[in-house]
C-alpha cells in the first residue's frame, strides 16, 4: 500500500475518496485550505474507517500555490509521497463567470505549483479531478473521451487548460503516470450520514437543493426548464454515487501504479440518465417527504441531456457503479437530516 498525498481531502469528493483510499489500506496525508470546507470532515473519515493509529492519516491545512505548505505535505508522511490524489480546487460555474482570476489562480496555477512541488519530490505519479463540463454542448449521448474538449464556463476552461498541462507533462519527461477523471454529476453520501455534502449558501446542485426543500430548509424546487427535447421535458444528468466515483479514484490509481507510464483520460459516469422529474419522484419515494416545485425558466448554459459512455473505465479499470438512484437518493437524505445544517460547528 502506499503514502498518498490527498489536495481537498476535506471537500465532499474529497472525503468519500479519503474514506475509499484507507479501507484500501493507503496512507494518506491531506491538504487542505478549508475554503470550502472543515476541519471536522476528516475526523469523521477517520472515525468511520475506525482508525486508531493517527499515522494512517495525517491532515495539514494549507494552500496548493505555497511552496512552503506543499514541502511540509510531502515531508509529512511515515514514507516518501508515491502518488497525488489531486482534488483541491474551485468548482461553481456561476461563481467562476464572475472570479475568473480566483479560479485561473487556486485551479491552474495551484495545479502548476503542485507539478513542480511533485517534480523536486520525486513523485510522478497523480490522479486529477476533471470533469465532464469540458464536453460543453455535446451533439449527442452517450458521450465518449474523444469528444471535443469545447467547455463554456471559465471554470470549464481553468479544468481543460490543466489537462492541456499534464498532456505536455508525460510528453515532456519520462516516468509521469497520469489520470484525469471526467467526473458527470456527484451526488450521495456515505450511507452513515456522517459525511457528505455541504454546499455554502443556495445549493446550485440539484441534489442539495431537493434535499434541503425535504428537510423544510427551503419551500421549493425550481426545475430549470421543462421544455428540453427530452422524454419528459426535464433535462437529464448521469448522476453518480460519490461513493462509486470514490473507489474510481482507487481503481484508477491501482491502475497507474500497474501499468506503464501514460496518460489516461476516462469519463466516470454510470451510462444512464435521469431527468430532473424522475429525481424528485426516486427522492420522494425514497424519503416518503414531499418536494414541492415550480417550473422555472432554462438555467443559462445548461444542456439538454448529459450521459457518459463509461466504457473505457470499465474496460481498463474493471470498475463501473454499482449504487442506483435509490441509494443516491436514501443516502443524501441520511445526511441531510443528521445533519440539517451541514457540518456547522459540529464535532
Ligand atoms: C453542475 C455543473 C458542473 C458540475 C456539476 C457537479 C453547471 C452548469 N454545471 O452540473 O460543472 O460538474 O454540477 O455536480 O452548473 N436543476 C434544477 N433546479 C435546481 C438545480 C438544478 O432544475 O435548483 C437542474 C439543472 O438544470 C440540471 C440538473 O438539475 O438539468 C442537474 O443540475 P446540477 O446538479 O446543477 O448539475 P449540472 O448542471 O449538470
Amino acid at each position: 500500500m502506499a503514502q498518498l498525498l490527498i489536495t481537498g481531502g476535506a471537500g465532499f469528493i474529497g472525503s468519500h475518496t479519503c474514506f475509499s483510499l484507507l479501507e484500501a489500506g493507503h496512507n494518506l496525508v491531506v491538504l487542505d485550505n478549508y475554503s470550502n470546507s472543515s476541519s471536522v470532515v476528516l475526523r469523521r473519515v477517520a472515525e468511520l474507517v475506525g482508525l486508531k493509529d493517527c499515522k494512517r492519516l495525517k491532515v495539514l491545512q494549507g494552500d496548493i500555490r505555497s511552496k512552503e505548505d506543499l514541502d511540509k505535505a510531502f515531508s509529512a508522511g511515515e514514507e516518501p509521497v508515491t502518488a497525488v490524489v489531486h482534488l483541491a480546487g474551485l468548482k461553481a460555474v456561476g461563481e467562476s463567470f464572475n472570479r475568473p482570476l480566483d479560479y485561473w489562480d487556486v485551479n491552474v496555477t495551484g495545479s502548476h505549483s503542485l507539478l513542480r512541488s511533485m517534480q523536486r519530490h520525486g513523485c510522478r505519479t497523480i490522479v486529477f479531478s476533471s470533469t465532464a463540463t469540458l464536453y460543453g454542448l455535446p451533439k449527442e449521448v452517450p458521450i465518449p473521451e474523444t469528444f471535443a474538449v469545447q467547455p463554456i464556463n471559465p471554470y470549464g476552461h481553468t479544468k481543460a487548460a490543466v489537462e492541456q498541462l499534464l498532456g505536455n507533462l508525460v510528453n515532456s519527461e519520462p516516468g509521469w503516470r497520469i489520470a484525469c477523471l471526467r467526473y458527470f454529476n456527484p451526488v450521495g453520501a456515505h450511507p452513515s450520514g456522517r459525511i457528505g455534502e455541504d454546499p455554502s449558501g443556495v445549493p446550485n446542485n440539484l441534489f442539495p437543493f431537493v434535499s434541503q426543500v425535504a428537510v423544510g430548509r427551503r419551500q421549493e424546487l425550481q426545475v430549470f426548464g421543462a421544455d428540453w427535447p427530452t422524454p419528459d421535458g426535464s433535462a437529464v444528468r448521469d448522476y453518480i454515487h460519490v461513493l462509486d466515483l470514490a473507489e474510481g479514484h482507487s481503481a484508477a490509481l491501482e491502475f497507474l501504479q500497474r501499468e506503464k507510464p501514460q496518460l489516461l483520460i476516462l469519463n466516470l459516469g454510470s451510462g444512464r440518465g435521469y431527468s430532473v422529474f424522475e429525481v424528485v419522484r426516486a427522492f420522494e419515494q425514497a424519503t416518503g417527504r414531499e418536494v414541492p416545485y415550480r417550473i422555472a425558466n432554462r438555467r443559462v448554459g445548461d444542456v439538454a441531456c448529459s450521459i457518459a459512455d463509461p466504457r473505457v473505465a470499465q474496460e481498463l479499470l474493471g470498475w463501473q457503479t454499482k449504487r442506483t438512484l435509490e441509494e443516491m437518493c436514501q443516502d443524501s437524505w441520511s445526511w441531510q437530516q443528521a445533519n440539517p445544517l451541514g457540518y456547522g460547528c459540529a464535532e
